[in-house]
């Protein structure tokens, strides 16, 4: 079952972007779905571990391309990831503690409303400051992390 669908109206004109987005649809999707057709909690509590680590990678990758873009208004658009960030969390929180009707429409319908808004909002606003930066392969795959912050780096 299908809750929302990705729109092109929805390109922020960075393919990069515009898979993680396409992927976060996919999983609010497959969480709707799951609770739907009435999955046991460990598949709802896996697509839900799934969809917080995926926001969180992108969510980094996102706030990098802006940095190296120097979007002006960086700031603001981090506080807005970090809110959805900590309320994913605290509804994963809740739902391992057993409250398993937390992961309800309303919840369902609020995750919707987030990305669509969020994307049709905030992201289009970076559009100009991202789409000429130019990224190598290798740090499309690995969030950036090659070259920003060296000290941050746990290959080790
Ligand atoms: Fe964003």
């Amino acid at each position: 079952m299908t809750l929302m669908q990705w729109q092109d109206s929805y390109s922020v004109g960075v393919p990069l972007i515009d898979s993680d987005h396409k992927i976060l649809v996919d999983l609010i999707n497959q969480l709707f779905d799951a609770k739907e057709t009435g999955q046991a909690s460990d598949v709802v509590g896996s697509v839900l571990n799934v969809l917080l680590e995926y926001t969180e990678t992108h969510f980094t990758r996102e706030e990098r391309l802006m940095a190296r873009g120097g979007y002006p208004d960086l700031d603001a658009h981090i506080v807005e990831h970090k809110a959805l960030r900590d309320k994913v969390r605290a509804i994963r929180t809740r739902f391992l503690q057993g409250e398993r009707s937390v992961v309800g429409d309303d919840v369902l319908e609020f995750l919707k409303d987030w990305l669509t808004g969020h994307i049709l909002t905030r992201d289009s606003s970076y559009r100009p400051w991202v789409e000429k930066v130019e990224l190598a392969a290798g740090e499309m795959l690995l969030g950036f992390d090659i070259d920003d912050d060296e000290e941050e780096d746990s290959f080790a």
